[in-house]
């Protein structure tokens, strides 16, 4: 793509990462691709806002180049430091050695351990102001609105916000880069969703702080760093995030994710009839084979519904290993009273229901049933699904 004037002065100059399998080495980003936005702001002073992988340095230093000479560039702003934003930092430094670096303490910090800079950074303040010319850039900390030397920009005159990871979402840009140009609206809000879930829900906290605190400024456009710049309705965005704030706490969907894993087809036969029986109560139920969906897109239906139903055997005394791993998972990110079930198939002698017991305590998730059969599951065992399914949801809908 070429540089977007976003406002006089102000351009969008990113890259799409359509390349990468996958986003942190961890989340499948094979279907949809990843954008990497970065800014440049065109005044007395010139001033890059984030910048593109290391991968993708080649065309975003091309793109940049076509608005201005990388020797005229004065500042770039570090929001963050995760190299999806700073890759191409040691290539424009070497470009134009004068750029001075602007990010927050704990960013002067960080980028001596990963970049080995020490000089030409320097360190503002939560709520600084600096004047570029007809323009002012004000900087807001927001710390571990991913990573702890986080910060957003404002660009005051345009009222245009610079939030980086914050707001932002998956999906490569298609061509076009504001929200009312977006011909798949529902989709890439689908697709921020599953971003959310993937890299920002273990820090909802932190992220609400940083609604709350941006809250009195108006914005006028929302610029992240990944995914759509949000111009016409840039209220969606953050009312998005505020929803999904939420869902840390309290406020999911009534709806339910199955997810289940299966060696031989045993505890698969069940689940289909757990599905089954749960959606003849009215809920709306995904179904996952853990060994197979990418834990991203797993993650992204549990992080919104408040149902989560775990199906899995047992493999050497204890639960099926990829059950294990996705359980983890749900500790890392912090998914939290959840209404939940467990069914498993075993042979002999079995671990996994106490193991889920166990895990279910930690986690606050309220447990419906805790069930396991021999081998091959019988009527009797299938009998047991109508009643269960009316109690799971009721706890479902009668969850706060
Ligand atoms: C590699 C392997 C290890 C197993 N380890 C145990 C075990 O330690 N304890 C047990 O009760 N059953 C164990 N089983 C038996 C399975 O739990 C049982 O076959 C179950 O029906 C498998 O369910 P599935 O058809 O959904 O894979 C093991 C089976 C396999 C194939
Ligand atoms: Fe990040
Ligand atoms: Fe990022």
């Amino acid at each position: 793509m070429k540089p977007i004037m976003i406002r006089p002065g102000v351009y969008w100059a990113g890259v799409n990462d359509r390349e990468s399998e996958l986003f942190e080495g961890l989340w499948t980003i094979q279907d949809c691709g990843v954008s990497l936005n970065s800014y440049l702001i065109m005044d007395e002073k010139k001033v890059l806002i984030d910048l593109s992988s290391e991968l993708l340095t080649e065309p975003y230093v091309n793109m940049i180049k076509s608005i201005a000479p990388l020797n005229e560039i004065d500042y770039v702003v570090l929001n963050h430091l995760e190299p999806d934003h700073t890759g191409a930092l040691l290539y424009l430094r070497e470009a134009n050695p004068n750029i001075t670096y602007l990010g927050t303490k704990k960013a002067a910090e960080i980028i001596g351990n990963f970049y080995e800079i020490k000089d030409h950074f320097r360190i503002v303040e939560d709520g600084e102001e600096l004047k570029i010319g007809k323009f002012t850039l004000k900087f807001a900390a927001v710390p571990f609105v991913h990573w702890p030397e986080t910060m957003v920009t404002y660009l005051v005159e345009e009222k245009i916000l610079f939030p980086c990871d914050a707001f932002g979402g998956y999906g490569a840009l298609p061509g076009v880069v504001f929200d009312d140009q977006c011909p798949d609206l529902p989709k890439f809000e689908a697709e921020t969703l599953r971003y959310y879930a993937n890299i920002v829900a273990a820090y909802s906290g932190n992220t609400r702080k940083a609604i709350e605190k941006l809250a009195g400024i108006p914005i006028e456009i929302v610029a992240p760093s990944h995914g759509l710049i949000w111009r016409k309705n840039p209220e969606r965005i953050i009312e998005l995030y505020r929803q999904w704030v939420d869902y840390a706490e309290k406020k999911r969907e009534k709806a339910v994710t199955v997810v289940y894993g299966t060696m031989y087809g045993n505890t698969a036969e069940f689940a289909e009839s757990v599905q089954q029986a749960v959606a003849d109560t009215g809920l709306t139920v995904e179904m996952f084979n853990v060994r197979k969906a990418d834990i991203g897109v797993i993650l992204g239906s549990v992080w919104k519904n408040q149902g989560v139903i775990v199906c899995a055997p047992t493999y050497e005394g204890s639960l099926f290993p990829e059950m294990v791993s996705f359980l983890h998972m749900m500790k890392v990110k912090k998914v939290v009273t959840r209404t939940t079930a467990y069914f498993g198939s075993f042979g002999w002698g079995s671990m996994a229901k106490k193991q889920f017991e166990t895990f279910a305590a930690e986690q606050r998730w309220d447990v419906v049933e805790n069930y396991q059969f021999h081998g091959k599951p019988k009527q009797a065992d299938f009998d047991l699904l109508p009643d269960f399914a009316e109690k799971f949801a009721a706890a479902v809908r009668a969850a706060e």
